[in-house]
């Protein structure tokens, strides 16, 4: 469907900066080195410096971060990990592909992000096998989870601290930088993604030497130097082509990142001057039609999604769709509740607040490029949808 305003528009921001990039990939087909060239370790640099971190280890995609950072911390068979219910499916995807059982925890229902108070009463529960060993908050549509309770359990009960930072470059919390929490943090440069690659790419970043140098080895098959494997790794390499891409749009991150914090901005302000949301509103008072992304915890929002919740939300979407305008859930269905994770036993009602956003969030068009009257076209859109059923 050819969308008149699209959910994002990559085509509108490789334009402008196509020349630079064309040179980069011209680089690489110089010097050959395809795997793990030069701008793989430079990306790496520049991706640990912006998530405050010492080291960081490029890989084949946000998925594999989150594998490669459960193999290097001996995460596997008979162990546990907690996940947010409310996530893509990777996150606890990983975990299953490590041979470990994800444990799905219901969500604060502001920000869509794990609750701490719902992740200590299954840590309670849980604490008697003494199984679980790690846990993986989401810093979901680009805002940071609300890391120091979260910290302060993974503490008390001895978990690894995973965060996944997939849609969350350059987000921070408390001013800390997304992936500087925990004992590692997992970015996804999927080509929708804040920073997105040409194709699947993917990082970890870490301050701890030792787990660098595991997850380095176990992205190459375990190999400590040319056919000598330490231990049975992964092929999961960051592609030279990906990270010289990478590189060239890195410069532009931070504008392109405060361009779509500013229509935000713009939305929150033409949804309430439409009187269909309310600065003072979150979930779940819905006195008003538009429950917009609730800003937490002192934190630095990214707008990966700009992702707002209402009622009759299927009807909307398709309302919108005929006008042309394109929004998407994210996500439909519950991990608790997906076919993959059947085996698990998950039941209608374990995560109520996940179970109930899964029929609310929509995900509004958002892109540094999208212009004043699209915005205004979208809230223009939902405006008529809501006086049409009034
Ligand atoms: C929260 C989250 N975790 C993990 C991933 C997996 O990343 P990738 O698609 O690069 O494998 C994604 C990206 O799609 C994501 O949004």
């Amino acid at each position: 469907m050819k969308w008149q305003i699209p959910g994002i528009n990559l085509k509108l921001q490789h334009e402008p900066i196509q020349e630079e990039i064309n040179e980069a990939i011209r680089q690489v087909l110089q010097h050959q080195a395809f795997i793990l060239g030069p701008e793989v370790g430079q990306l790496e640099e520049a991706v640990a410096r912006i998530a405050g971190c010492s080291h960081a280890v490029g890989c084949a995609s946000g998925s594999d971060a989150l594998l490669l950072a459960l193999m290097a911390l001996s995460i596997g068979p008979g162990d546990r990990v907690l996940v947010p219910t409310l996530t893509f499916f990777a996150t606890a995807g990983s975990v299953a592909r490590s041979g470990a059982v994800p444990v799905f925890v219901d969500i604060d229902p502001r920000t869509f992000n794990l609750d701490p108070k719902a992740t200590e009463r299954i840590l309670r529960l849980q604490a008697k096998s003494d199984r679980c060993k790690a846990m993986i908050p989401v810093h979901l549509y680009g805002q940071c989870a609300d890391m120091d309770p979260l910290s302060e359990l993974a503490s008390e009960y001895n978990l690894a601290l995973i965060e996944d930072a997939a849609q969350a470059i350059l987000a921070q919390y408390r001013q800390r930088p997304a992936g500087s929490m925990g004992i590692c943090g997992c970015f996804s440069f999927f080509p929708t993604k804040n920073l997105g690659a040409f194709g699947d790419a993917g990082l970890i970043t870490t301050r701890d030497f030792g787990l660098a140098e595991r997850l380095r080895m176990l992205r190459n098959h375990g190999a400590v130097q040319k056919y000598v494997h330490a231990s049975v790794g992964i092929n999961s390499r960051l592609d030279t082509l990906q990270a010289a891409v990478l590189l060239v749009k890195l410069r532009y991150l931070e504008k392109w990142t405060l361009l779509k914090q500013s229509k935000a901005e713009f939305y929150r302000t033409a949804f309430q001057e439409a009187g269909l949301s309310h600065a003072e509103q979150t979930y779940p008072g819905q006195k008003w039609p538009v429950v917009l992304p609730y800003p937490a915890h002192e934190g630095c929002h990214v707008y990966h999604q700009f992702t707002i919740r209402v009622h009759r939300r299927d009807e909307l979407r398709s309302y919108l769709a005929s006008k042309g305008i394109e929004a998407v859930v994210h996500y439909p269905v519950p991990l608790h509740l997906q076919p993959a994770f059947s085996f698990l036993g998950g039941k209608v009602g374990e995560c109520p607040e996940a179970e109930r956003a899964v029929q609310e969030v929509l995900s509004l068009p958002i892109y540094p490029e999208i212009t004043e009257d699209q915005q205004n076209k979208v809230v223009e859109e939902i405006k008529n949808f809501y006086t049409r059923l009034a």
